[in-house]
């Protein structure tokens, strides 16, 4: 038996974790493990594999990133090529992609990723490749999970980065506005802007609008409080308007961010006061996983190879009430777990006096 690991998309704290145990349990059936090199993307090249063993993993457990490298772009189903005319076009390359897995004896692939990989996983599911997916992203938007590796720790991060803001804001008596990572859900902004106490929380969930921030900053300094923390996802929407993009490569999904500048400086018009705004963008997803992080991501590896070692593959490891179960991906692909509104975080936001923009 011949296993490969993916870790493809935006990396998370956790993904070691998840190559050293799923590679662990499967040497001890005997079994040989391999890691692609850098996401599929490599598929294309002389040596896509790297070789997983006890010393390639040894000691990676706390760290953050992942060894065998990622790419938010070679998604073999849509592949960016340069057109005669120097444009840029995309391809489906998946079947070279599957030689490559047959050439090489790979008889299971486990995918480690958001998303954007499990609908890559549905499709290569779909031409042959049995696949255990195992889901990964800062942002907690995977479907049928509670919980995503990565996310814990980039809450705690932001948590920490929006505690440090508060601070210098109320010294010089600003409104802050923190723009976090979360591109249709707001679950790292509505749970480090909570624990950090933000005063006002802005998630792709909820349109807000000026006029109930304006509303929430008035009653604050009415009650002698002349700052404000402003918590903001990069993909919260003004009402009636879309998220902000900041650009857009070929073949790879759009990338966001700008929300924070602009709300800063319409709340400097708006209320005359200072504003300042700050974006944490990739510090949320590098650093050392937390405690949490690393148990789920060694549950998740390690559960993988069991789903294989009985043949039940095709099939995305989930963390449902804290037990491990297993649920087909095609159910998975194309759907996303946004914030519940009617949901018991949202409900201690608003019990609390926590502002949602709407
Ligand atoms: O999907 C995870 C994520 O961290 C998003 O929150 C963010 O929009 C995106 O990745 C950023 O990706 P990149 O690093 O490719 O710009």
């Amino acid at each position: 038996m011949k296993i490969a690991i993916n870790t493809g998309g935006g990396d998370a704290p956790g993904l070691n974790a998840a190559i050293r145990a799923a590679t662990l349990a499967a040497l001890s059936h005997g079994w040989e493990v391999v890691g692609i090199k850098n996401g599929y993307g490599s598929l294309y090249t002389e040596e896509p594999f790297i070789p997983l063993n006890q010393d390639t993993v040894r000691g990676i457990t706390f760290q953050g990133g992942t060894i065998l490298g990622t790419a938010n772009r070679g998604n073999p189903f849509e592949m960016p090529y340069q057109k005669d005319d120097g444009s840029w076009a995309l391809e489906d390359r998946s079947d070279e992609a599957i030689d490559v897995f047959k050439k090489h004896g790979i008889d299971a692939l486990i995918a480690i990723g958001g998303d954007g990989s499990m609908i890559i996983a549905d499709k290569l599911t779909k031409k042959g490749i049995p696949i255990i997916g195992i889901p990964k992203t800062i942002d907690n938007d995977i479907w049928a999970t509670d919980i995503t590796l990565g996310f814990d720790t980039a809450v705690s991060t932001a948590t920490e980065a929006i505690d440090k803001l508060t601070t210098t804001a109320a010294s010089h008596q600003r409104i802050m506005v923190v723009e976090v990572m979360g591109r249709y859900a707001g679950w790292i902004a509505l749970h480090s802007g909570l624990s950090a106490s933000a005063d006002i929380i802005l998630i792709p969930e909820v349109e807000y609008t000026f006029d109930s921030i304006l509303k929430k900053i008035e009653e604050r300094e009415k009650r002698g409080r002349h700052h404000t923390i402003v918590v903001v996802a990069e993909g919260a929407v003004e009402k009636g308007e879309t998220h902000f993009v900041k650009g857009k490569v070929i073949g790879q999904s759009e990338q966001l961010g700008g929300a924070d500048q602009y709300i800063a400086d319409k709340l400097s018009e708006l209320t005359g006061k200072e504003s300042r705004s700050i974006v944490l963008g990739h510090l949320q997803r590098g650093g050392t996983p937390s405690s949490y992080d690393r148990l789920i991501s060694l549950r998740f590896g390690a559960a993988a190879v069991r789903a294989i070692d009985e043949g039940d593959t095709n099939k995305l490891i989930v963390m449902q009430q804290n037990q491990i179960k297993r649920i087909p991906i095609a159910e998975v692909a194309n759907k996303m777990k946004l914030v519940p509104l009617d949901g018991d975080t949202i409900r201690t936001a608003r019990e609390i006096g926590t502002c949602l923009g709407d």
